[in-house]
């Protein structure tokens, strides 16, 4: 059976939880691919060993051990932040190297380069763990939903804030402690800032609306607000009044422009999305041709997260085997009328 090798950059939380499912998986993602994966190499620069499960396994400090391995097929990078994640991702490219990354800062910012290096190399760009964690929400996107013009695009796209809002209203845990745990638990980022002010998200967003609509977003074109000011005093009055505070991504599509924001939204109780607890992620489009969807599911942490970059692998491998490139049309940029995102404020 051919043996598919893959490296990994970065062996955090994400890291570590690709390596277990590759390996807890290894049998059952065998006979369904129809190739053998073999997580040959790890670069880490803190990792001093690995734990004695992967003994098969090289640890490394040097990133350019992985993709200057003629072996290695796949090069997945985990690390996070913009450098040197983006320059290690543009060096295993040039180096013929499919990749997969769950960097979604590094994604709505420089994705346009990094996907316009692959399609010159005729390599992939596996990003499903970059939104919504465990839930295949790019694929439905990208896949499922192909046949539809996206309308709208909505959601809690941040299991931190989810987690931290919803132990404020269950528990009257405050904030900070909230917050602690939420780092402890593997939820939020290096920097928690970006989950606790809505950048997070908006990463998200971007990636969910250049897909959906063909347009180069990024960031600049998303108004931002977080969750650092909500005291559970505010949470107790909205609760009075039927709503749960929940921190949202809203995006709409209106034809000649599109609308982006990210804050803090008062949800109906009767609502799906005010249901969702925990650091679990709720993704709602929807599109003209199969009217609403809604995905749920764990939206952070390591194992789900791995099972995500899995997914990753298996499709990358299987376009392996059948010499093809899958490049559906993820980040084509072929905006149907508009040509630049009109910010629209909020209201
Ligand atoms: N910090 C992120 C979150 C991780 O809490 O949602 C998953 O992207």
């Amino acid at each position: 059976m051919k043996e598919i090798c893959v490296g990994i950059i970065g062996f955090g939380t994400v890291g570590r939880g690709l390596a277990e499912t590759l390996r807890i998986q290894q049998e059952r993602l065998e006979a369904r691919i129809g190739a053998t994966i073999r997580l040959k190499t790890v670069a880490d620069i803190a990792c001093k060993s690995l734990p004695e499960e992967f003994a098969g396994v090289t640890l490394t400090q040097n990133a350019t051990d992985i993709f200057t391995d003629p072996e290695i097929d796949i090069v997945v990078e985990l690390i996070g932040g913009i450098e040197p994640a983006k320059t290690f991702l543009l060096q295993a490219i040039e180096n013929g190297k499919h990749v997969i990354t769950a960097n979604k800062a590094l994604l709505s910012t420089h994705g346009k380069e990094i996907f316009e290096a692959a399609v010159a190399k005729n390599v992939e760009v596996g990003f499903e763990a970059s939104v919504g964690g465990g839930i295949p929400v790019i694929k439905a996107l990208k896949e499922g939903l192909v046949a539809n013009r996206i309308n709208s695009i909505k959601g809690i796209m941040n299991g931190t804030a989810n987690y931290i809002l919803s132990q404020m209203t269950e528990h009257g845990t405050p904030f900070a402690e909230v917050l602690k745990e939420a780092q402890e638990l593997g939820f939020a980022e290096a920097d928690p800032t970006y989950d606790v002010e809505g950048v997070d998200t908006a990463h998200k967003l971007a990636i969910l609306m250049t897909i959906a609509y063909g347009l180069n977003v990024n960031i600049d074109h998303i108004n931002i607000e977080g969750i650092s000011s909500i005291e559970p005093v505010d949470i107790d009055i909205a609760r009075e009044f039927g709503f749960a505070i929940k921190l949202l991504a809203i995006s709409n599509n209106h034809g000649d422009n599109v609308e982006a924001r990210v804050h803090p939204t008062m949800v109906p109780h009767s609502h799906m999305l005010a249901t969702i607890g925990g650091a679990f992620n709720g993704i709602h489009f929807n599109g003209d041709t199969v009217t609403d969807v809604l995905l749920y599911g764990p939206g952070a942490g390591m194992m789900p997260t791995g099972s995500a970059v899995a997914a990753d692998v298996a499709d990358i491998a299987r376009n392996i085997l059948s010499d093809s490139v899958n490049r559906v049309p993820a980040l084509s940029y072929q905006p149907e009328r508009m040509t630049a995102p009109v910010i629209t404020p909020m209201s």
